[in-house]
């Protein structure tokens, strides 16, 4: 059997079915709709998480042609004519228009008026339109207590206008109803994280200062940006840093909630959030470095810089394509220990991953001759290639005395499990049908993080000089490795 194949097979048989739902989606033309939202709905339906009894509506100004985008984004083998008619048969769409009340009439006719039925409502549209259309929800009695609602990033471009979309949102649902999807928190090995740290004895006695060294936290893709419209307003500070990363820090840092409650977890989330050691003035040149790529040669293939893919009026924008940050945490568990973070476009490669480099042996018996035992590390790899790696030193096996070599325990999830990785957003799309909040950020933790990214952004802003520039196809500008040879360390780029 092909590692392809195994991956096809269905989630589980321990699928427990949800209840009833009406999802309506506002935005049911766009990208996330077509290449995430559907097809994600798609799989829990395939594997038979729910049924012909729950409804997707898709809102939007033009016709979704849905079967077209669950075939161009469902892998074709686990695509099958009587399960897409099947699934076409629960999907409806209305055409409107969220800024014009007067075309805002079908919807209720979609709609069933049964508690027993969860509503949600997902905004996969402009952020300037959320205020709108809770407005509009409400007028036209579309709106329950018990009824959810969905956003997404960009929450916000800084702290002021965050507070501005999230107060819109919230005059008329509750901060129990609104679920803001990072949906990296969906990821399975994301998760995995709270499951090596909290359901296994081993790591959390030395999971602090004394015995870790430092953590990397790498998120690199080798996809382009410039020809995505809204990046350049977004650079990969808001893009990456102030969700994905800053979640995937806390929950690398935080303290073990009590239970597995959605505010228990998100308060420790929040206190590793207002921990943040402000990086500020003076301390943003010292502490962070920002890029942007040149053309080069990703994987194989030339591409062109960042530069030359922006529309004529965007040309000799500053946007940083690259960002990596020496991050310190004010606490007691974590006070000394770095944490080096990275994320940009047209890297080497795609790959992302934890490292969580643990301090060296405080006396070693060996004859250093051979070298001395290195450190442990845990790599936690998030994609692709997803697994946890621990290495270790080991004897090096025959004669020739005691040779000590480092090697990995690894433990790949392809080879351990023979289900497919469910995409973040399958995950996410029925936590807001169960009602479980656990993987979806809480207001407070979304502006803590904008307050710590906000003073670097502004640093940026007005700093005479342009980002470093650093070869397509490269691990980002010298700048970055500068960062963290400083402190005596280097980044982890083995077995990319
Ligand atoms: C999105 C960013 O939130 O995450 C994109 O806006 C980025 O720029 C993407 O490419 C990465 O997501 P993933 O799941 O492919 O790692």
């Amino acid at each position: 059997m092909t590692y392809h194949d195994r991956s096809l097979k269905p989630v589980s048989s321990r699928i427990i079915p949800v209840q009833p739902f009406d999802y309506v989606v506002f935005g049911a033309t766009g990208d996330l709709t077509k290449r995430k939202l559907i097809p994600a709905l798609y799989h829990r339906f395939k594997d038979g998480q729910f049924d012909e009894h729950s409804r997707i509506i898709g809102v939007s100004r033009s016709k979704l042609s849905d079967e077209e985008s669950i075939e161009a984004f469902v892998e074709p083998s686990y695509l099958d004519k009587k399960t897409i008619e099947r699934f076409i048969g629960i999907c409806s769409y209305v055409s409107n228009d969220v800024t014009d009340e007067s075309k805002w009439a079908d919807l209720g006719d979609k709609l069933r008026d049964d508690p027993k039925v969860v509503r949600a409502f997902y905004l996969a549209i402009a952020p300037d339109l959320f205020g709108p259309t809770c407005e509009y929800i409400l007028k036209k009695g579309y709106y329950r207590r018990d009824a959810r609602v969905v956003i997404e990033k960009p929450l916000g471009h800084d702290l002021a206008s965050s507070i501005a979309i999230n107060d819109e949102v919230s005059r008329i649902f509750k901060e129990d109803q609104v679920y803001r999807i990072d949906h990296y928190l969906g990821k399975e090995t994301v998760q995995n994280l709270l499951a090596l740290r909290f359901a296994n004895i081993l790591f959390e006695p030395i999971w602090n200062s004394a015995h870790i060294d430092h953590v990397q936290i790498t998120v690199a893709e080798s996809v382009g940006a410039g020809t995505r419209g809204y990046y350049d307003e977004s650079g990969a500070l808001r893009d990456m840093v102030q969700n994905h990363i800053i979640q995937l820090l806390c929950l690398v840092a935080m303290e073990p909630p009590a239970s597995d409650d959605a505010n228990a977890l998100r308060d420790e989330k929040l206190k590793v959030l207002r921990s943040l050691k402000p990086i500020v003035n003076g301390d943003v040149a010292r502490a962070t470095v920002r890029g942007q790529y040149r053309g080069g040669s990703v994987e194989g293939s030339a591409v062109a810089s960042y530069q030359d893919e922006l529309p004529e009026d965007k040309k000799g924008s500053r946007t940083e394509t690259f960002v990596a940050i020496k991050a310190e945490i004010e606490n007691w568990r974590w006070a000394g220990v770095p944490f080096y973070i990275r994320t940009g476009k047209r890297l080497q490669t795609r790959a992302s991953e934890i490292v969580i480099q643990f301090r060296p042996i405080p006396h070693s018996i060996f004859d250093h001759a051979e070298g001395a035992p290195k450190p442990n590390r845990l790599v936690i790899r998030i994609q692709p290639d997803e697994g946890v790696k621990l290495f270790l030193m080991i004897k090096d096996p025959g004669p020739g005395g005691m040779r000590l070599r480092e090697v990995p325990l690894n433990l790949s999830f392809a080879e351990a499990f023979s289900e497919r990785t469910p995409e973040a957003y399958e995950r996410l799309l029925l936590d807001v049908i169960r009602g479980q909040q656990t993987l979806f950020m809480r207001r407070d933790e979304l502006e803590a993080a904008w307050r710590w990214v906000d003073p670097i952004r502004e640093a940026w802003d007005t700093a005479t000089d342009a980002p470093q520039s650093y070869t397509a196809g490269t691990w980002g500008p010298t700048g970055a490795i500068a960062l963290i040879e400083r402190d005596g360390r280097t980044w982890h780029e083995d077995g990319h």
